[in-house]
């Protein structure tokens, strides 16, 4: 394979920039196919999961009910009191000491009947229902007093029909968990839920919840399946998860703390989330984390999507960007042992402490977990001495399991700029963590211009992961920013860089990725979805392109035929892999101009060229074109087969689009 030096000598992509009376003429590429170079990392293209945008309650976990257990920071957010015709009654808080974990419940006590008295949910921005599908109704009651006799749930739409309704009855006074299942007669996007009470009396609750039966793999507490299948097909090599900023906290007492999104359900401790007050223009009062997709889901949703799993811990720092809350160093070991025992709990023996905790879960055999992120954004001197720390005590109990240290967030909006980086890349250097983390959030020329980014980074020391980035059409996490096509195209031509870079780049993934239509605080952002359907921006088949069609191995590849106009770089961009599994050259090419360009194509050194290649082309004939909800597939990959049968053939790039082919060789 070759070897760093020769990386830096030969030159895999090169960047042509073309005049429009120049473009009849065509680049012609030549593709060396007898060297197949350095490796693609199977962990090339990933995703990044952060509970941003309602990304999970509300979002990718199933669960319809918001604050089911009444421990938002108003414990009666997301429910009303309904008392039709006379009905009196009323609905009260307890905190019961000896929950410490889960220790709100809800007292309804009901004096008159009347005409009605329920609970009502409004769910997240309402509930989705759809016409003939199942859900499961389930609720923790018991019986204080009096003559309750029933809960009737009654699913109705915006108009107030019913379209699903079940019941539990037969309280006894003890906390028993009851369920119904429900059918839906017709489809709803902004449902609510009813709960109402029958006879008179006194009922505590707790854990009201709704699920579909219809989940990722029919699970119980399971995740929207519509979303899962959008990342299944994207084929992700890792799976980064919780956070982002979450992970970190406003404060410490608000970060993530994975012990506590782990085991049952009523056991695991809320918390509000950052993203709830972040964005004074987004404020979301509404965002809390119920943790029902804990750090256990995330290791199966991992396994699921057949992605390296990836947390990331915390390192006894809250965001930088808010308090930057520090744990002193002498306070530091229960957070070093945290990481300590996640390990366990992913990899340990189904008999040690932690281990024993997964197998209960349901899953005795290790996740196999090989990446361990220390921090998300840290940066400082502050971040280096807590790295250290953790960095000593991981490897000296897991000495094969490899780190993953921050280099603080993007360079343009630090505090002290490009220095921050720098300052921590020459720790880096010295401290050798396996991997180092880059974020990117900047303007889509940015991307454009700078796919040669890591050329010239230095081969000796860490791996590079590229960790979050996203084109920001407006400004930094503008409420203005879309998704648009020249965002997507430009980052097209920046993960080109990755491919060239293999050696050194093995790990990327685009951020934000998920967001909920109505309740959302950052964009742009990978996936979309309302309450009932999810879609893929032009970002996403961006990288589920590159994803299913990364190739094994490098190609070496020139243009030639072009000047090289400007420094802004609106013209061709090239990556060729091989792709040994199949016996394919993958060509991708990027036409940034808005003119057709007519490529020639050379593959050198293939003994034998077959007859069809497939072409896959992303394009839009408009840089300003997005996905959306009402034209979700508006921007997405076209398939088509092209004769080939010789080693040399023209290919027409369309305007602004991203062309990928596929060529069998021998
Ligand atoms: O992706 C949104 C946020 O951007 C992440 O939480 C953080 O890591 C970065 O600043």
């Amino acid at each position: 394979m070759s070897s760093v030096k020769s990386l830096k000598t030969i030159s895999f992509m090169l960047i042509i920039l073309l005049p429009a009376m120049l473009l009849s003429n065509g680049p012609r590429v030549t593709v060396d196919v007898s060297k197949p170079g350095v490796k693609i990392s199977p962990t090339m293209y990933g995703i990044f999961f952060e509970d941003i945008n309602f990304g999970a309650d509300g979002g990718i976990y199933a669960e319809l009910v918001k604050n089911r257990s009444f421990e938002f920071d108003r414990p009666l957010q997301g429910w009303r009191i309904v008392k039709n015709g006379g009905a009196a009654g009323d609905v009260l808080i307890l905190r019961d000491a000896t929950r410490p974990r889960n220790p709100r419940y809800a007292r309804i006590r009901v004096d008159q009947p009347g005409e009605g008295f329920a609970l009502a949910n409004d769910g997240f921005r309402g509930i989705g229902i759809s016409e003939g599908a199942g859900y499961r109704f389930a609720i923790e009651a018991k019986k204080v007093e009096g003559k309750i006799s029933a809960l009737r749930v009654q699913l109705v739409n915006e108009e107030g029909q019913t379209l699903a309704e079940g019941r539990v009855e037969s309280f006894s006074g003890d906390w028993k968990t009851y369920q119904c299942e429900m059918k839906a007669s017709a489809t709803a996007a902004k449902a609510k839920m009813n709960v109402w009470v029958e006879g008179a009396g006194t009922l505590d609750i707790d854990m009201v919840s709704l699920f579909p039966n219809d989940t990722w793999k029919g699970r119980k507490n399971g995740l929207r399946a519509d979303i899962v299948q959008l990342l299944a097909d994207m084929k992700p090599g890792f799976l980064r998860f919780p956070g982002g900023c979450i992970v970190e906290g406003f404060d410490l007492s608000q970060r993530y703390q994975w012990k506590n999104t782990i085991g049952p359900l009523n056991q695991r401790v809320s918390n509000i989330s950052r993203w709830n007050f972040e964005f004074r223009h987004r404020l979301t009062p509404d965002y809390f984390q119920s943790y029902g997709l804990g750090y256990f889901e995330f290791f199966l949703l991992a396994e699921d999507l057949r992605a390296e799993p990836m947390p990331i811990i915390t390192c006894g720092m809250a965001c930088q960007f808010n308090t930057g809350e520090l744990v002193p160093m002498e306070q530091l070991d229960p957070y070093i042992q945290d990481a300590l025992d996640l390990i366990e709990f992913a990899n340990g023996a189904a008999d040690s402490k932690w281990g024993k905790i997964r197998a209960e879960m349901g899953h005795p055999a290790p996740f196999n977990m090989k990446m361990l992120g220390v921090g998300n954004e840290q940066w400082g001197p502050q971040y280096v001495e807590r790295y250290i720390a953790f960095s000593r005590a991981i490897k000296a109990k897991y000495p094969d399991m490899q780190l993953i240290a921050a280099t603080g967030s993007d360079g343009t909006i630090f505090p002290n700029g490009e220095a921050e980086i720098e300052y921590l890349w020459t720790q880096w250097r010295k401290l050798n963590p396996e991997i180092v983390d880059e974020h990117f959030y900047r303007a889509p020329e940015w991307f454009l211009e700078n796919v040669n980014w890591y050329d010239n980074y230095e081969r000796k020391g860490p791996k590079l992961f590229v960790g979050e980035y996203g084109a920001q059409s407006v400004g930094v996490a503008s409420p203005d920013n879309r998704n648009n096509w020249k965002c997507a195209l430009y980052e097209a031509a920046f993960m080109m860089g990755f491919e060239r870079n293999a050696d050194l780049v093995t790990m990327s993934a685009y951020a934000p990725l998920f967001a909920h239509e109505d309740a959302w605080q950052w964009r742009p952002d990978l996936i979309w979805f309302d309450n009932l359907k999810a879609y893929g921006s032009a970002n996403y088949y961006v990288q589920k392109l590159f994803s299913l069609n990364a190739g094994t191995h490098l190609l070496t590849a020139t243009v030639a035929g072009v000047p090289n106009l400007d420094d802004k770089k609106k013209g061709l961009h090239i990556s060729t892999t091989f792709d040994e599994n199949a016996g394919e050259v993958i060509v991708k090419a990027i036409n940034a101009t808005d003119g057709i360009l007519e490529t020639s194509i050379d593959l050198r050194g293939a003994k034998e060229v077959g007859e069809a290649a497939k072409v896959i082309v992303l394009a839009s004939g408009s840089l300003s074109d997005e996905n959306s909800l009402a034209e979700p597939t508006k921007i997405s990959p076209q398939e088509s087969v092209v004769k080939i049968g010789r080693d040399e053939f023209t290919h027409a790039l369309q305007p602004y689009s991203l062309t990928i082919l596929r060529v069998p060789v021998k």
